[in-house]
């Protein structure tokens, strides 16, 4: 008897526990109430499915919304107002600022609707309905196939899916794959393209930390901006007009003042961009060994030369402020990723999962594993050099990059002649004025040298273009760099223009002519024959594998719940409030207070300087209703939810359906989660919900957008 109890609670207790944790997972809101509602609950949730996903009724989904295709932001008035991270807003704003209205560092509030800005090309996107089209898309699909055959079957099955929907102006079918092309579901989807600014803080509150804080806990950033929807008089999406009028919602998240304590349910509803979490253990190793260490090193380098530059002029740092933050952001990302994918044994835990695998598998399914360590045997190094080749030529040599866009301007001309031309010639004309904007050739030159030389160092002789093989080898990388920096129309914007803004035909003649395009060309053609061609054959035979091997763990697996990876469609996933241990006898506490923004202060500092505003506000305690039970204002804090980027944005809720934060962020620990989540370590940083309220309301006095919320004390 006493046995059987003491049985049950510790069944009870390990039950309990993987509740308390569950984090891994990013689930569809359509499968919720199949797959997650009881355990949503026994954590404390207290809505139903239905209160998250309903196409008969307003539930929390019609509060969420794509922002832009690349972050998510969501509805937090009935007037449209849109809350989403600063750095998802980044561009925008700076669009909107110069130097008199310098909206990145004084930050900017809006004082009445008329007030708010336009943000041409900027737009949501609303999900109306999910349907599985699985047995649709795959009429007719058989395993005889091949990987080109299937693919086409399912293409125009897709197009046959698509000719049953019905769809309004604004409204647009999405049908995606998942499970690696297991299954599909269509998104009927909606689109406002009216989108404007409504308020912002400083840098120093929205940016703070930058990038020695980016990655890493304990964090103190406000990292969020409001914008609003408009619609047309009737609330139907509409392109800009000033007829507009703010958007009325089917529904929008009440802002809770209560916020959340360690224990307490937490779920991320958002568009979490893409992740890799069934992988087979040759993939991690090469991403852990060859992979990353590549493209972390050119980054090193190229940052290390921009660092410089930017620390040595005002004037420098600004207009490269924006691209080195780009840069940087996934440099340190990796980084974390691969300390946290040795530190936590991934590859020996993916290894035993294949064991498992393999003793318990169907014989139909027993060749899958042999065959991936063959398949990325035989790919690294075309792997390796694509990494390589891009980072060097498309993400940091400013000038590869825009001369690599510009060769669409030929082919555009080869293809379809001066009407080609020109139909390029339009979208390429606002790229090169926003990339002159904030360039600086001679530091491109010298990262330019940089790379170049660790290319011509590191990747096989067979992939290598011929210019820079012999410039390593004759030492004369500098003086490529000098002909090439020199020479090129593309250094300067005036000629680069008036080269482009020439009749078609001389232009393309010019163009061909040009060193820096001559260099790209002979790179890009030998990379395209060599390791680009050869490397889809690859990716397309390993993609397929996957898709079986996905298959084949749901299958033998029958006890686990998969959840499919992220790939930019809507997903939820839950988690509680917790801290975690970062290294021996350290634990890191879930919650920070402004407290520490005064403690980082550091005047003067362009990462960690605090608005006098702030400082006065701190030293008076003039907090308003804004603090937790203690009398702080709190600021981030930490919860178990899987998140990747994407989730940038996203609305942290409560059991209740009310919002507490703002995801925005990862631990440092834990930027493996794309790979390998891991319940000890992987925590998501969101701003609180409080903090937000605090500055919009204490620092800003913009009580206007306070009123329109709807401010909640759930908790009583
Ligand atoms: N690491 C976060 C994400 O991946 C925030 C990036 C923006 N902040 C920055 N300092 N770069 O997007
Ligand atoms: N910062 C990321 C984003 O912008 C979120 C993350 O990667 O955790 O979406």
């Amino acid at each position: 008897m006493k046995i059987v109890t003491s049985i049950k609670v510790a069944l009870l207790i390990a039950f309990v526990n993987v509740s308390l944790y569950a984090g891994e997972g990013m689930w569809l809101p359509q499968l919720i109430k199949s797959l997650n509602e009881g355990e949503m609950q026994s954590m404390g949730m207290k809505l139903t499915a239905e209160d998250i996903y309903s196409v008969n009724q307003g539930s929390l989904k019609d509060a969420i919304v794509h922002f832009g295709g690349f972050c998510t932001g969501e509805l937090i008035s009935g007037s449209g107002l849109i809350l989403t991270n600063h750095h998802c807003g980044y561009s925008n704003i700076q669009s909107h600022s110069t130097l008199e209205d310098n909206y990145l560092r004084d930050g900017f509030w809006a004082e009445s609707f008329a007030d708010e800005k336009a943000n041409p090309g900027l737009f949501v996107r609303f999900i109306d309905r999910i349907d599985d089209v699985s047995k649709e898309a795959m009429m007719g699909v058989n395993d005889d196939m091949s990987a080109k055959e299937r693919q086409s079957t399912i293409d125009t099955n897709l197009e046959l899916i698509k000719a049953k929907y019905k769809m309004d102006e604004f409204q647009e079918l999405l049908i995606r794959p998942f499970y690696n092309g297991n299954q599909y579901f269509a998104f009927v989807t909606t689109v406002y393209n009216d989108v404007r600014l409504v308020g912002t803080p400083p840098e120093s509150i929205g940016k703070f930390g930058s990038d020695t804080d980016n990655w890493v806990w304990p964090r103190h950033t406000g990292d969020f901006a409001l914008f609003r929807v408009y619609a047309s008089p009737d609330n139907k999406p509409a392109n800009y007009s000033e007829d507009n009028i703010p958007y009325t919602p089917k529904h929008f998240l009440p802002v809770s003042l209560d916020g959340v304590e360690e224990g307490d349910f937490t779920m991320v509803f958002g568009f979490p961009g893409r992740t890799n979490q069934y992988l087979p253990s040759p993939a991690v190793e090469e991403i852990v060994e060859k992979l990353n260490p590549a493209k972390i090193s050119i980054r090193e380098n190229a940052l290390a030369i921009i660092d410089k530059y930017m620390r040595a002029d005002e004037e420098v740092r600004l207009k490269y402020a924006s691209k080195f933050a780009r840069v940087a952001n996934y440099w340190k990302k990796w980084i974390g990723e691969s300390q946290g994918l040795e530190k936590s044994g991934a590859i020996a835990k993916k290894k035993k999962l294949e064991q498992d695998f393999q003793m318990r598998t169907d014989a139909k399914y027993k060749n899958i594993l042999p065959e991936f360590e063959k398949m990325y045997a035989a790919n690294v190094d075309l792997a390796f050099t694509r990494d390589y080749y891009g980072e060097v030529t498309s993400r940091n040599i400013e000038l590869l990059r825009t001369v690599g866009i510009t060769d669409r301007l030929v082919k555009a001309f080869e293809s379809g002649g001066e009407e080609g031309y020109n139909g390029f010639k339009a979208r390429l004309t606002p790229f090169l004025e926003g990339f002159y904007k904030d360039y600086i050739s001679k530091i491109d030159r010298d990262v330019f040298v940089e790379l170049v030389g660790m290319y011509a160092d590191n990747v096989d002789a067979g992939y290598q273009p011929m210019t820079v093989k012999n410039a390593k080898a004759n030492n004369e990388i500098d003086e490529l760099a000098d002909n090439i920096y020199t020479n090129s129309i593309f250094v300067k914007k005036d000629r680069a223009m008036e080269i482009i803004n020439m009749p078609a035909a001389k232009a393309v003649e010019v163009i061909k002519m040009d060193p820096a395009y001559q260099l790209y060309k002979e790179w890009s053609n030998i990379y395209n024959e060599r390791v680009a061609a050869p490397y889809n054959i690859n990716k397309t035979k390993i993609d397929s594998l996957q898709r079986i091997y996905m298959k084949a763990q749901m299958e033998t697996f029958t006890k686990k719940r998969f959840w499919p990876d992220a790939n930019s469609t809507m997903r939820i996933t839950y988690g509680t409030v917790d801290g975690y241990n970062p290294r021996d006898a350290v634990r890191y506490q879930p919650f920070t207070y402004l407290d520490g923004v005064v403690e980082k202060y550091v005047p003067g500092d362009y990462e960690f300087d605090v608005k006098e505003k702030l400082l006065e506000l701190h030293e008076k305690k003039d907090y308003g209703q804004y603090t937790d039970k203690t009398g702080k204002v709190p600021v981030c804090f930490l919860g178990t939810n899987h998140t990747t980027g994407g989730n940038s944005g996203s609305p942290a809720i409560d059991a209740y359906g009310n919002l507490i934060g703002l995801n925005f962020d990862r631990v440092w620990e834990g930027t493996m989660s794309d790979i390998n989540y891991d319940v000890d370590i992987c925590r998501n940083i969101m701003v609180d919900a409080r903090f937000i309220l605090f500055i919009i309301d204490k620092y800003a006095g913009a009580t206007r957008l306070i009123d329109e919320m709807k401010l909640v004390r759930p908790k009583g």
